[in-house]
């Protein structure tokens, strides 16, 4: 759950926004390119190249954008290759197919003008609900919050806001909490000012918070805990593997190989894996002896679920030396155990359990 830190101040609008604002005024950016107009084709553009790019960077771009594609029309009528050759530099050129595939559908489904209500605007290509919000806010001074990474970053540390924004819910409330802070005047500049805080001030590494206008309400400052948020955990995407695992058994000896020095079980004695039963069949053709399937099992890593199906192959005790040998050519690293040196050597857990079972 989110929650205030005891004892701390909680923000209030108009306490919050108002100092937002006149901060904004004061010390935050107004002159650059894209701000002091409602054109909203200008200010889209602007914020789909600042969406994963800096200002300093857009700059240029946003210019000769402009000059080749004045209007969402002619953005909407060009080739998509002059417009991702202009993109090009930018990166995340889904951005740029995205933004092509916006202009025409605001040329072939508004007749040409975007559309004034954030819900609207959140619907063409490319325009997620912050940027929606951002256009709807800066061009038709709509009453509506915006909540991209950095904002995500100034309201959960002014809030203390604990929750895990990975989880869904906790995200929506994030945005109902965005909400109830917004002003009743001045969407304009306290939108931008948002945005100046997250970009100037409330920094991920470094926040200068003496120069912080919220400060004082903020829990993460006066709690000295600005590094806690946002909170946001990565989940992680467990990888799944198989392997077939020969135990390779020769009169009173198993065959083991060392694992490399870097990776899963690095240095430690193991069985030879195989990818696929078929590629151990292609490997052992020919071999002389039976093979016994055991049962398989998982074994669980950090970041991996781990299969494998362990083959007992047994040669026949009159093998002699030159064969075994040949037959086992392919594992450089390997040697032969009794079961009493392997159970001494440095083996991995499921492994001792295999070969005592
Ligand atoms: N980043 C996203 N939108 C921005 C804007 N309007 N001004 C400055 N930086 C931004």
């Amino acid at each position: 759950m989110a929650r205030v830190a005891a004892g701390a101040p909680r923000p209030t609008e108009p306490a919050f926004s108002a100092r937002v604002i006149e901060w904004q005024r004061l010390h935050g950016r107004n002159t650059l390119p894209w701000q002091n107009t409602r054109d909203p084709y200008r200010v889209w553009l602007s914020e789909i190249m600042l969406q994963q790019t800096q200002v300093g960077t857009v700059l240029s771009y946003y210019e000769r954008f402009l000059q080749r594609f004045p209007d969402v029309h002619a953005l909407g009528t060009a080739p998509l290759d002059d417009v991702l050759a202009l993109w090009s530099g930018l990166g995340y050129y889904s951005r740029a197919r995205n933004l092509h595939r916006c202009a025409q559908a605001v040329v072939n489904e508004h007749g040409g003008q975007f559309p004034r209500a954030s819900a609207e605007l959140a619907q063409l290509p490319g325009i997620g609900r912050s940027t929606a919000a951002a256009i709807a806010a800066f061009c038709f001074g709509e009453r509506v919050a915006i909540l991209d990474g950095n904002v995500k970053r100034v309201l959960t540390r002014v809030l203390g806001f604990e929750g895990d924004l990975a989880e869904a819910a906790q995200e929506r409330a994030l945005w109902a909490q965005a909400t109830q802070l917004l002003p009743e005047e001045g969407i304009e500049r306290y939108t931008q000012g948002l945005m100046d805080l997250g970009a100037t001030l409330c920094l991920q590494r470094s926040p200068s918070c003496l120069l912080c206008p919220v400060q004082s309400l903020c829990v993460a400052s006066n709690t000295q805990s600005q590094q806690r948020f946002p909170v946001k955990t990565r989940k992680l995407k467990r990888g799944k593997r198989e392997h077939v695992w020969l135990w390779l058994q020769w009169r009173d000896r198993v065959w083991l190989v060392q694992r490399p020095p870097t990776g899963v079980w690095a240095g430690l004695w193991s069985l030879p894996e195989f990818d696929t039963a078929a590629a151990f069949e292609a490997a052992s053709l020919g071999w002389p002896g039976e093979a016994q399937t055991l049962p398989s099992f998982k074994h669980t890593l950090t970041h991996l679920d781990w299969t494998l199906h362990p083959l007992r192959w047994t040669l026949p005790a009159r093998t002699g030396e030159a064969r075994v040998a040949e037959l086992v050519r392919g594992w450089p690293s390997g040697r032969w155990f009794t079961q009493e040196a392997a159970l001494a050597a440095g083996l991995p857990a499921p492994l001792r359990k295999l070969l005592q079972s």
